[in-house]
Protein backbone atom coordinates (compact mmCIF):
# COMPACT_ATOMS: atom_id res chain seq x y z
CA UNK A 1 0.00 0.00 0.00
CA UNK A 2 2.60 2.62 1.05
CA UNK A 3 5.59 1.24 -1.81
CA UNK A 4 2.89 3.02 -4.50
CA UNK A 5 3.12 6.26 -3.63
CA UNK A 6 5.65 7.37 -6.87
CA UNK A 7 4.31 5.77 -9.72
CA UNK A 8 0.49 6.29 -8.48
CA UNK A 9 1.54 9.75 -7.54
CA UNK A 10 2.36 11.09 -10.80
CA UNK A 11 -0.11 9.13 -12.53
CA UNK A 12 -2.87 10.50 -9.81
CA UNK A 13 -1.11 14.07 -10.91
CA UNK A 14 -1.49 13.49 -14.60
CA UNK A 15 -4.91 12.85 -14.31
CA UNK A 16 -5.69 15.30 -11.78
CA UNK A 17 -4.42 18.02 -15.00
CA UNK A 18 -6.45 16.84 -16.90
CA UNK A 19 -9.50 17.79 -15.33
CA UNK A 20 -8.81 20.72 -12.98
CA UNK A 21 -5.42 21.95 -14.13
CA UNK A 22 -2.13 21.29 -12.53
CA UNK A 23 -1.81 23.98 -9.86
CA UNK A 24 -5.42 23.35 -8.77
CA UNK A 25 -4.59 19.24 -8.52
CA UNK A 26 -1.12 20.31 -6.25
CA UNK A 27 -3.81 23.01 -4.27
CA UNK A 28 -5.66 20.20 -3.46
CA UNK A 29 -3.10 17.38 -2.91
CA UNK A 30 -0.19 19.10 -1.46
CA UNK A 31 -1.78 20.66 2.15
CA UNK A 32 -3.16 17.28 3.26
CA UNK A 33 0.23 15.53 2.45
CA UNK A 34 1.85 18.42 4.38
CA UNK A 35 -0.86 17.37 7.51
CA UNK A 36 0.01 13.76 7.23
CA UNK A 37 4.19 14.89 7.90
CA UNK A 38 3.07 16.26 10.63
CA UNK A 39 1.49 13.22 12.42
CA UNK A 40 2.36 10.05 10.66
CA UNK A 41 -0.11 7.45 10.16
CA UNK A 42 1.03 3.72 10.74
CA UNK A 43 1.67 1.76 7.55
CA UNK A 44 -1.68 -0.54 6.14
CA UNK A 45 -4.33 2.53 6.93
CA UNK A 46 -6.19 1.10 3.99
CA UNK A 47 -6.65 -2.98 5.67
CA UNK A 48 -10.24 -3.02 5.36
CA UNK A 49 -10.51 -2.25 1.69
CA UNK A 50 -13.10 -0.05 -0.18
CA UNK A 51 -16.88 -0.16 -0.99
CA UNK A 52 -19.43 1.29 -2.37
CA UNK A 53 -23.16 1.19 -2.01
CA UNK A 54 -26.73 2.34 -2.56
CA UNK A 55 -26.48 3.31 -6.13
CA UNK A 56 -28.71 6.35 -7.48
CA UNK A 57 -29.12 7.09 -11.19
CA UNK A 58 -26.74 10.47 -10.65
CA UNK A 59 -24.64 9.15 -7.35
CA UNK A 60 -23.17 6.14 -4.80
CA UNK A 61 -21.60 6.25 -1.69
CA UNK A 62 -18.02 5.47 -1.73
CA UNK A 63 -16.98 4.01 1.59
CA UNK A 64 -13.12 3.23 3.59
CA UNK A 65 -12.15 3.08 6.79
CA UNK A 66 -8.67 4.01 8.22
CA UNK A 67 -7.55 1.27 10.74
CA UNK A 68 -3.80 0.05 10.40
CA UNK A 69 -4.48 -2.39 13.47
CA UNK A 70 -8.05 -3.50 12.56
CA UNK A 71 -8.95 -6.15 15.30
CA UNK A 72 -7.49 -3.83 18.08
CA UNK A 73 -9.74 -0.75 17.98
CA UNK A 74 -8.57 0.26 14.16
CA UNK A 75 -4.90 1.70 15.77
CA UNK A 76 -5.77 4.87 14.51
CA UNK A 77 -4.35 8.36 16.48
CA UNK A 78 -7.09 10.46 18.39
CA UNK A 79 -7.37 12.84 15.48
CA UNK A 80 -9.53 13.69 12.31
CA UNK A 81 -7.52 12.95 9.36
CA UNK A 82 -8.47 13.88 5.82
CA UNK A 83 -8.78 11.40 3.19
CA UNK A 84 -8.83 12.33 -0.64
CA UNK A 85 -10.85 10.43 -2.85
CA UNK A 86 -11.19 10.38 -6.66
CA UNK A 87 -13.20 8.62 -9.03
CA UNK A 88 -12.89 8.02 -12.70
CA UNK A 89 -14.34 6.74 -15.73
CA UNK A 90 -11.03 4.23 -16.35
CA UNK A 91 -9.76 1.83 -14.56
CA UNK A 92 -6.17 3.93 -15.07
CA UNK A 93 -7.65 6.96 -13.31
CA UNK A 94 -7.21 8.78 -16.67
CA UNK A 95 -10.09 10.32 -16.59
CA UNK A 96 -11.21 11.32 -13.25
CA UNK A 97 -14.40 12.77 -13.08
CA UNK A 98 -14.96 13.80 -9.27
CA UNK A 99 -12.37 13.88 -6.48
CA UNK A 100 -12.45 15.85 -3.07
CA UNK A 101 -11.48 15.52 0.64
CA UNK A 102 -13.56 14.07 3.39
CA UNK A 103 -13.01 14.24 7.05
CA UNK A 104 -12.35 10.52 8.68
CA UNK A 105 -13.39 10.81 12.16
CA UNK A 106 -12.55 9.38 15.19
CA UNK A 107 -16.19 9.88 16.27
CA UNK A 108 -17.06 7.70 13.63
CA UNK A 109 -13.97 4.89 13.56
CA UNK A 110 -12.31 7.15 11.30
CA UNK A 111 -14.71 5.58 8.12
CA UNK A 112 -15.24 7.31 5.46
CA UNK A 113 -19.21 7.98 3.59
CA UNK A 114 -18.63 9.84 0.23
CA UNK A 115 -21.96 10.45 -1.24
CA UNK A 116 -20.82 11.20 -5.16
CA UNK A 117 -23.23 12.86 -7.40
CA UNK A 118 -23.34 14.37 -10.25
CA UNK A 119 -22.03 10.84 -12.21
CA UNK A 120 -23.67 9.57 -15.37
CA UNK A 121 -26.71 6.74 -14.94
CA UNK A 122 -25.80 2.85 -16.02
CA UNK A 123 -22.36 2.81 -15.83
CA UNK A 124 -19.59 1.82 -14.44
CA UNK A 125 -16.66 4.07 -12.27
CA UNK A 126 -13.09 3.58 -10.52
CA UNK A 127 -12.51 4.83 -7.57
CA UNK A 128 -9.48 5.05 -4.52
CA UNK A 129 -8.51 7.31 -1.71
CA UNK A 130 -5.67 8.38 -0.62
CA UNK A 131 -4.16 9.83 3.09
CA UNK A 132 -0.64 10.05 4.29
CA UNK A 133 0.90 8.71 1.47
CA UNK A 134 -0.68 5.71 0.94
CA UNK A 135 -3.19 4.51 -1.55
CA UNK A 136 -6.37 2.44 -1.15
CA UNK A 137 -6.89 -0.68 -3.45
CA UNK A 138 -9.07 0.55 -6.67
CA UNK A 139 -12.81 0.18 -6.37
CA UNK A 140 -15.51 -0.53 -8.77
CA UNK A 141 -18.76 0.79 -8.81
CA UNK A 142 -22.04 0.94 -11.02
CA UNK A 143 -24.78 3.96 -10.85
CA UNK A 144 -28.25 2.81 -11.48
CA UNK A 145 -30.12 3.01 -14.64
CA UNK A 146 -31.74 6.55 -15.85
CA UNK A 147 -35.04 7.24 -13.77
CA UNK A 148 -37.35 6.77 -17.00
CA UNK A 149 -35.40 4.10 -18.82
CA UNK A 150 -37.57 0.59 -19.39
CA UNK A 151 -35.44 -1.12 -21.15
CA UNK A 152 -31.85 -3.48 -20.11
CA UNK A 153 -31.55 -5.67 -17.09
CA UNK A 154 -30.21 -5.43 -13.91
CA UNK A 155 -28.14 -8.37 -12.51
CA UNK A 156 -28.77 -8.83 -8.64
CA UNK A 157 -26.81 -11.35 -6.58
CA UNK A 158 -28.76 -12.18 -3.17
CA UNK A 159 -26.65 -12.91 -0.38
CA UNK A 160 -27.15 -13.48 3.57
CA UNK A 161 -25.72 -15.08 6.40
CA UNK A 162 -22.07 -15.10 6.62
CA UNK A 163 -20.88 -16.64 9.77
CA UNK A 164 -16.76 -16.12 10.10
CA UNK A 165 -16.46 -19.37 12.54
CA UNK A 166 -18.63 -21.81 9.89
CA UNK A 167 -16.42 -21.06 6.92
CA UNK A 168 -14.70 -18.95 3.57
CA UNK A 169 -16.75 -16.82 2.60
CA UNK A 170 -16.39 -18.94 -0.87
CA UNK A 171 -19.60 -17.93 -2.88
CA UNK A 172 -18.36 -14.34 -2.88
CA UNK A 173 -15.06 -15.56 -5.22
CA UNK A 174 -18.23 -16.73 -8.03
CA UNK A 175 -20.19 -14.32 -7.32
CA UNK A 176 -17.25 -11.64 -8.21
CA UNK A 177 -16.72 -13.99 -11.51
CA UNK A 178 -20.40 -13.60 -12.23
CA UNK A 179 -20.39 -9.47 -12.09
CA UNK A 180 -23.57 -8.91 -10.77
CA UNK A 181 -24.55 -5.10 -10.79
CA UNK A 182 -25.61 -5.07 -7.46
CA UNK A 183 -25.13 -7.17 -4.18
CA UNK A 184 -27.94 -7.26 -2.17
CA UNK A 185 -27.12 -8.47 1.61
CA UNK A 186 -30.51 -9.27 3.76
CA UNK A 187 -28.76 -9.75 7.12
CA UNK A 188 -26.69 -11.39 9.90
CA UNK A 189 -23.42 -9.69 7.64
CA UNK A 190 -21.55 -10.84 11.33
CA UNK A 191 -22.15 -13.14 13.99
CA UNK A 192 -22.21 -11.97 17.80
CA UNK A 193 -21.40 -15.16 19.29
CA UNK A 194 -18.78 -16.13 21.48
CA UNK A 195 -15.00 -17.32 19.89
CA UNK A 196 -15.09 -21.69 19.17
CA UNK A 197 -11.74 -23.44 19.56
CA UNK A 198 -13.81 -25.74 17.13
CA UNK A 199 -14.77 -23.37 14.16
CA UNK A 200 -12.96 -23.77 11.34
CA UNK A 201 -11.63 -20.04 11.56
CA UNK A 202 -12.46 -18.52 15.16
CA UNK A 203 -13.97 -15.30 16.33
CA UNK A 204 -12.01 -12.51 17.40
CA UNK A 205 -12.32 -11.12 21.04
CA UNK A 206 -12.32 -13.37 24.40
CA UNK A 207 -17.11 -13.06 24.03
CA UNK A 208 -19.90 -11.70 22.60
CA UNK A 209 -19.34 -8.39 22.01
CA UNK A 210 -20.98 -5.67 23.91
CA UNK A 211 -18.82 -2.32 23.08
CA UNK A 212 -18.51 -0.56 20.39
CA UNK A 213 -14.56 -0.91 19.88
CA UNK A 214 -16.22 -4.93 20.20
CA UNK A 215 -18.35 -4.42 17.53
CA UNK A 216 -15.65 -2.50 15.14
CA UNK A 217 -13.16 -5.34 15.63
CA UNK A 218 -15.79 -8.15 14.99
CA UNK A 219 -16.94 -5.98 11.73
CA UNK A 220 -13.14 -5.50 10.84
CA UNK A 221 -12.11 -9.26 11.17
CA UNK A 222 -15.12 -10.14 8.50
CA UNK A 223 -13.87 -7.64 6.41
CA UNK A 224 -10.56 -9.43 6.11
CA UNK A 225 -12.32 -12.01 4.37
CA UNK A 226 -10.23 -11.55 1.48
CA UNK A 227 -13.35 -12.82 -1.33
CA UNK A 228 -15.85 -10.67 0.65
CA UNK A 229 -13.03 -7.87 0.42
CA UNK A 230 -12.92 -8.05 -3.39
CA UNK A 231 -16.62 -7.92 -3.66
CA UNK A 232 -17.28 -5.09 -1.99
CA UNK A 233 -14.32 -3.58 -4.26
CA UNK A 234 -15.96 -4.85 -7.16
CA UNK A 235 -19.78 -4.16 -7.32
CA UNK A 236 -22.10 -1.48 -5.01
CA UNK A 237 -23.99 -3.32 -2.04
CA UNK A 238 -27.63 -2.60 -0.70
CA UNK A 239 -27.31 -3.78 2.54
CA UNK A 240 -29.51 -4.29 5.66
CA UNK A 241 -29.08 -5.91 8.98
CA UNK A 242 -31.22 -8.45 10.77
CA UNK A 243 -31.04 -10.13 14.03
CA UNK A 244 -27.06 -11.21 14.48
CA UNK A 245 -25.82 -7.96 13.88
CA UNK A 246 -26.77 -6.72 17.69
CA UNK A 247 -27.99 -10.23 19.24
CA UNK A 248 -29.75 -13.07 18.00
CA UNK A 249 -33.90 -12.87 17.79
CA UNK A 250 -33.83 -9.31 19.48
CA UNK A 251 -36.63 -7.03 18.79
CA UNK A 252 -36.57 -3.91 19.23
CA UNK A 253 -35.21 -2.85 22.45
CA UNK A 254 -35.94 -6.35 23.39
CA UNK A 255 -33.17 -8.97 23.79
CA UNK A 256 -32.76 -12.22 23.10
CA UNK A 257 -32.60 -12.84 26.80
CA UNK A 258 -33.93 -9.84 29.27
CA UNK A 259 -33.26 -11.75 32.25
CA UNK A 260 -29.38 -11.37 31.42
CA UNK A 261 -29.00 -8.19 30.00
CA UNK A 262 -31.36 -5.33 31.51
CA UNK A 263 -33.08 -2.64 29.18
CA UNK A 264 -30.58 0.01 29.81
CA UNK A 265 -27.33 -2.35 28.86
CA UNK A 266 -29.18 -3.67 26.03
CA UNK A 267 -29.81 -0.21 24.67
CA UNK A 268 -26.42 0.56 25.37
CA UNK A 269 -25.08 -2.46 23.06
CA UNK A 270 -27.70 -1.54 20.22
CA UNK A 271 -26.55 1.66 20.21
CA UNK A 272 -22.50 0.30 20.33
CA UNK A 273 -24.12 -1.99 17.43
CA UNK A 274 -25.74 0.47 14.84
CA UNK A 275 -22.87 2.82 15.31
CA UNK A 276 -20.39 -0.03 14.22
CA UNK A 277 -22.94 -1.01 10.95
CA UNK A 278 -23.12 2.55 9.47
CA UNK A 279 -19.77 2.56 10.38
CA UNK A 280 -18.66 -0.39 8.23
CA UNK A 281 -21.04 -0.50 5.87
CA UNK A 282 -21.46 1.97 2.42
CA UNK A 283 -24.86 3.75 3.39
CA UNK A 284 -25.89 7.39 2.90
CA UNK A 285 -25.80 9.85 5.89
CA UNK A 286 -29.41 8.84 6.31
CA UNK A 287 -28.30 6.09 7.69
CA UNK A 288 -26.60 7.79 10.92
CA UNK A 289 -27.48 5.71 13.81
CA UNK A 290 -29.30 8.50 16.45
CA UNK A 291 -28.47 6.70 19.57
CA UNK A 292 -30.12 2.99 19.67
CA UNK A 293 -31.89 4.45 16.14
CA UNK A 294 -31.02 3.43 12.68
CA UNK A 295 -33.30 4.27 10.07
CA UNK A 296 -32.06 1.63 7.47
CA UNK A 297 -35.67 1.00 5.33
CA UNK A 298 -35.64 2.65 1.87
CA UNK A 299 -36.20 2.95 -1.78
CA UNK A 300 -33.81 2.53 -4.38
CA UNK A 301 -34.84 2.98 -8.30
CA UNK A 302 -33.69 1.30 -11.25
CA UNK A 303 -34.80 3.00 -14.00
CA UNK A 304 -38.83 1.67 -14.70
CA UNK A 305 -37.60 -1.62 -14.49
CA UNK A 306 -37.24 -2.48 -10.71
CA UNK A 307 -38.00 -0.77 -7.01
CA UNK A 308 -36.17 -2.46 -4.25
CA UNK A 309 -38.02 -2.02 -0.98
CA UNK A 310 -35.59 -2.67 1.45
CA UNK A 311 -37.05 -3.71 4.72
CA UNK A 312 -36.32 -3.45 8.44
CA UNK A 313 -37.87 -6.28 10.18
CA UNK A 314 -35.95 -5.95 13.40
CA UNK A 315 -36.06 -2.49 14.79
CA UNK A 316 -39.67 -1.64 15.34
CA UNK A 317 -41.07 -5.45 15.70
CA UNK A 318 -43.00 -6.72 18.14
CA UNK A 319 -41.45 -9.20 20.51
CA UNK A 320 -41.88 -12.63 19.07
CA UNK A 321 -45.17 -15.19 19.50
CA UNK A 322 -44.51 -17.94 21.79
CA UNK A 323 -47.52 -20.36 20.25
CA UNK A 324 -49.37 -20.31 17.45
CA UNK A 325 -52.24 -18.75 18.79
CA UNK A 326 -49.79 -15.65 19.83
CA UNK A 327 -48.45 -15.67 16.03
CA UNK A 328 -52.28 -14.67 15.23
CA UNK A 329 -52.55 -11.34 17.52
CA UNK A 330 -53.37 -9.02 14.97
CA UNK A 331 -52.00 -6.40 17.73
CA UNK A 332 -48.42 -7.52 16.49
CA UNK A 333 -45.96 -5.80 14.20
CA UNK A 334 -43.28 -6.75 12.16
CA UNK A 335 -42.41 -3.28 10.69
CA UNK A 336 -44.00 -0.57 12.92
CA UNK A 337 -46.45 1.77 11.33
CA UNK A 338 -44.65 3.95 10.10
CA UNK A 339 -42.54 1.62 8.51
CA UNK A 340 -45.68 -0.71 7.14
CA UNK A 341 -47.57 2.58 5.38
CA UNK A 342 -44.55 3.34 3.54
CA UNK A 343 -44.12 -0.15 2.38
CA UNK A 344 -47.80 0.06 1.26
CA UNK A 345 -47.18 3.14 -0.45
CA UNK A 346 -44.25 2.53 -2.47
CA UNK A 347 -45.94 -0.50 -3.80
CA UNK A 348 -49.31 1.18 -4.78
CA UNK A 349 -47.80 4.24 -6.36
CA UNK A 350 -44.84 2.22 -8.18
CA UNK A 351 -44.21 2.63 -11.98
CA UNK A 352 -41.57 0.09 -11.77
CA UNK A 353 -42.42 -3.25 -13.63
CA UNK A 354 -40.93 -5.12 -11.03
CA UNK A 355 -41.74 -4.42 -7.14
CA UNK A 356 -38.73 -5.92 -5.12
CA UNK A 357 -39.02 -6.07 -1.27
CA UNK A 358 -36.40 -7.50 0.21
CA UNK A 359 -36.97 -8.73 3.80
CA UNK A 360 -34.39 -10.31 6.11
CA UNK A 361 -37.08 -12.87 6.93
CA UNK A 362 -39.31 -15.24 5.40
CA UNK A 363 -42.78 -13.79 4.03
CA UNK A 364 -43.96 -17.65 2.87
CA UNK A 365 -45.09 -19.90 5.29
CA UNK A 366 -43.06 -22.85 6.85
CA UNK A 367 -45.74 -25.11 7.94
CA UNK A 368 -43.15 -27.48 10.46
CA UNK A 369 -45.79 -29.80 11.59
CA UNK A 370 -46.55 -32.87 9.01
CA UNK A 371 -49.83 -33.26 8.61
CA UNK A 372 -52.73 -31.95 10.15
CA UNK A 373 -52.73 -28.43 11.99
CA UNK A 374 -49.78 -26.21 11.29
CA UNK A 375 -46.63 -24.98 13.66
CA UNK A 376 -44.57 -22.08 12.11
CA UNK A 377 -41.45 -20.35 13.54
CA UNK A 378 -42.61 -16.85 15.44
CA UNK A 379 -39.13 -14.75 14.32
CA UNK A 380 -40.13 -14.87 10.63
CA UNK A 381 -43.41 -13.75 9.06
CA UNK A 382 -45.45 -16.41 10.11
CA UNK A 383 -44.82 -15.46 13.55
CA UNK A 384 -46.84 -12.28 12.55
CA UNK A 385 -50.14 -13.46 10.59
CA UNK A 386 -52.39 -10.24 10.60
CA UNK A 387 -49.70 -7.99 8.87
CA UNK A 388 -47.91 -10.69 7.27
CA UNK A 389 -51.25 -11.68 5.50
CA UNK A 390 -52.46 -7.99 4.98
CA UNK A 391 -49.82 -7.66 2.89
CA UNK A 392 -50.30 -10.33 0.91
CA UNK A 393 -54.15 -9.25 0.13
CA UNK A 394 -52.17 -6.28 -1.16
CA UNK A 395 -50.08 -8.02 -3.67
CA UNK A 396 -52.70 -9.07 -5.81
CA UNK A 397 -52.71 -4.78 -6.69
CA UNK A 398 -49.34 -4.75 -7.02
CA UNK A 399 -47.23 -4.79 -10.54
CA UNK A 400 -44.79 -8.04 -10.28
CA UNK A 401 -44.23 -8.31 -6.55
CA UNK A 402 -40.52 -10.83 -5.54
CA UNK A 403 -39.38 -10.95 -2.05
CA UNK A 404 -35.55 -11.13 -1.24
CA UNK A 405 -35.11 -12.74 1.87
CA UNK A 406 -32.39 -14.34 4.09
CA UNK A 407 -32.02 -15.76 7.20
CA UNK A 408 -32.99 -19.38 6.85
CA UNK A 409 -29.34 -20.79 5.85
CA UNK A 410 -31.52 -22.70 2.99
CA UNK A 411 -32.51 -21.63 0.07
CA UNK A 412 -36.38 -21.83 0.05
CA UNK A 413 -37.95 -20.68 -3.73
CA UNK A 414 -41.80 -20.35 -3.24
CA UNK A 415 -44.88 -19.03 -4.22
CA UNK A 416 -46.81 -16.64 -2.15
CA UNK A 417 -50.42 -17.11 -1.41
CA UNK A 418 -52.87 -14.63 -0.82
CA UNK A 419 -54.04 -16.40 1.76
CA UNK A 420 -51.79 -19.07 3.24
CA UNK A 421 -54.66 -20.80 5.09
CA UNK A 422 -57.07 -21.28 2.13
CA UNK A 423 -54.83 -24.05 -0.32
CA UNK A 424 -57.39 -22.56 -3.31
CA UNK A 425 -56.10 -19.33 -2.67
CA UNK A 426 -54.51 -17.20 -5.53
CA UNK A 427 -50.35 -17.18 -6.07
CA UNK A 428 -49.90 -13.02 -5.44
CA UNK A 429 -46.02 -13.13 -5.90
CA UNK A 430 -42.45 -15.40 -5.60
CA UNK A 431 -40.11 -15.84 -3.03
CA UNK A 432 -36.43 -16.08 -2.73
CA UNK A 433 -34.71 -17.21 0.52
CA UNK A 434 -31.29 -16.77 -1.00
CA UNK A 435 -29.40 -19.37 1.56
CA UNK A 436 -26.22 -18.52 3.53
CA UNK A 437 -22.61 -17.10 2.10
CA UNK A 438 -21.38 -19.65 5.18
CA UNK A 439 -23.54 -20.15 8.02
CA UNK A 440 -24.80 -23.69 8.61
CA UNK A 441 -21.43 -24.73 7.33
CA UNK A 442 -20.88 -27.95 4.87
CA UNK A 443 -24.09 -29.28 5.50
CA UNK A 444 -25.25 -33.04 5.10
CA UNK A 445 -28.14 -33.08 2.20
CA UNK A 446 -28.90 -36.69 2.61
CA UNK A 447 -29.71 -35.22 6.53
CA UNK A 448 -31.44 -32.30 5.34
CA UNK A 449 -33.83 -33.64 3.03
CA UNK A 450 -34.56 -36.98 5.31
CA UNK A 451 -35.85 -33.69 7.97
CA UNK A 452 -37.27 -31.39 5.42
CA UNK A 453 -38.65 -33.60 2.44
CA UNK A 454 -41.23 -34.76 4.45
CA UNK A 455 -43.05 -31.14 5.45
CA UNK A 456 -42.93 -30.65 1.14
CA UNK A 457 -46.71 -31.64 1.39
CA UNK A 458 -47.69 -29.60 3.69
CA UNK A 459 -46.15 -26.62 2.20
CA UNK A 460 -46.81 -27.36 -1.85
CA UNK A 461 -45.72 -23.47 -2.31
CA UNK A 462 -42.57 -24.35 -2.07
CA UNK A 463 -40.67 -24.98 -5.61
CA UNK A 464 -37.01 -25.71 -4.43
CA UNK A 465 -35.31 -26.25 -0.84
CA UNK A 466 -31.38 -27.27 -0.48
CA UNK A 467 -29.07 -26.17 2.10
CA UNK A 468 -25.81 -25.74 0.19
CA UNK A 469 -24.04 -22.30 0.66
CA UNK A 470 -24.02 -19.96 -2.10
CA UNK A 471 -26.17 -17.36 -2.98
CA UNK A 472 -28.98 -16.55 -5.82
CA UNK A 473 -28.25 -14.88 -9.29
CA UNK A 474 -31.33 -12.79 -10.52
CA UNK A 475 -31.34 -11.35 -14.26
CA UNK A 476 -34.25 -8.84 -14.04
CA UNK A 477 -35.56 -8.04 -17.46
CA UNK A 478 -39.03 -6.59 -18.57
CA UNK A 479 -40.25 -9.74 -19.19
CA UNK A 480 -39.22 -12.15 -16.82
CA UNK A 481 -36.40 -13.03 -13.46
CA UNK A 482 -34.07 -15.65 -14.32
CA UNK A 483 -32.83 -16.98 -11.37
CA UNK A 484 -30.02 -19.16 -10.73
CA UNK A 485 -29.10 -20.61 -7.16
CA UNK A 486 -25.30 -20.33 -6.98
CA UNK A 487 -23.74 -22.97 -4.84
CA UNK A 488 -19.97 -24.12 -3.54
CA UNK A 489 -19.07 -27.51 -2.55
CA UNK A 490 -17.67 -26.21 0.19
CA UNK A 491 -16.74 -23.01 2.89
CA UNK A 492 -14.44 -25.45 5.15
CA UNK A 493 -11.60 -24.39 2.77
CA UNK A 494 -10.84 -21.10 1.53
CA UNK A 495 -10.91 -22.26 -2.11
CA UNK A 496 -14.00 -23.94 -3.54
CA UNK A 497 -15.32 -25.48 -6.61
CA UNK A 498 -18.73 -23.54 -7.20
CA UNK A 499 -21.80 -24.74 -9.50
CA UNK A 500 -25.08 -24.12 -10.65
CA UNK A 501 -27.76 -25.70 -8.30
CA UNK A 502 -30.95 -24.71 -10.02
CA UNK A 503 -32.36 -22.37 -12.66
CA UNK A 504 -35.71 -20.74 -11.85
CA UNK A 505 -38.41 -18.34 -13.94
CA UNK A 506 -40.92 -15.40 -12.81
CA UNK A 507 -42.53 -13.99 -15.60
CA UNK A 508 -43.69 -10.71 -15.49
CA UNK A 509 -47.99 -10.52 -15.02
CA UNK A 510 -47.60 -14.07 -14.00
CA UNK A 511 -47.55 -14.51 -10.23
CA UNK A 512 -45.08 -17.32 -8.33
CA UNK A 513 -41.78 -19.08 -9.68
CA UNK A 514 -41.33 -22.03 -11.80
CA UNK A 515 -37.90 -24.43 -12.07
CA UNK A 516 -36.95 -24.41 -15.41
FE1 LIG B 1 -28.20 -16.11 9.78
Amino acid sequence: MTGAVSPDRRRFLTAGAAVLGAAASAQLWLPSTARAAETPLPDGVFSLGVASGDPLPDGVVLWTRLAPYPLNGGGMPDAVVPVQWELAEDERFGRVVRRGTAQAQPAYGHSVHVDVRGLRAGRTYWYRFRTGGQLSRTGRTRTAPARHSSGGNLKIALASCQNWQHGYFTPYADMLAQDPDVVLFVGDYIYESTPSATAVRRHEGTGEPYSLTQYRNRYAQYRTDPDLAAMHANAPFVVTFDDHEVDNDFAGEIPQDPAKQPHDAFVARLTAAYQAYYEHMPVRATAVPNGPHIRMHRRLEFGRLARLNVLDTRQFRSDQATSQAGAQDPSLTMLGAGQKQWLLDGLRDSPARWNLIASQIMMAETDLQVGEGKLWFYDAWDGYQAERNAFLKEFRNVRNPVVLTGDRHLTMISDLKEDFADPDSAVVGAEFVGTSVSSNGDQDQTAFHQEWDPRLPDNPHWKLLDAHRGYHLLDVRRDGIDARVRIVDTVLKPQATPSTLARLRVDAGRPGVRVV
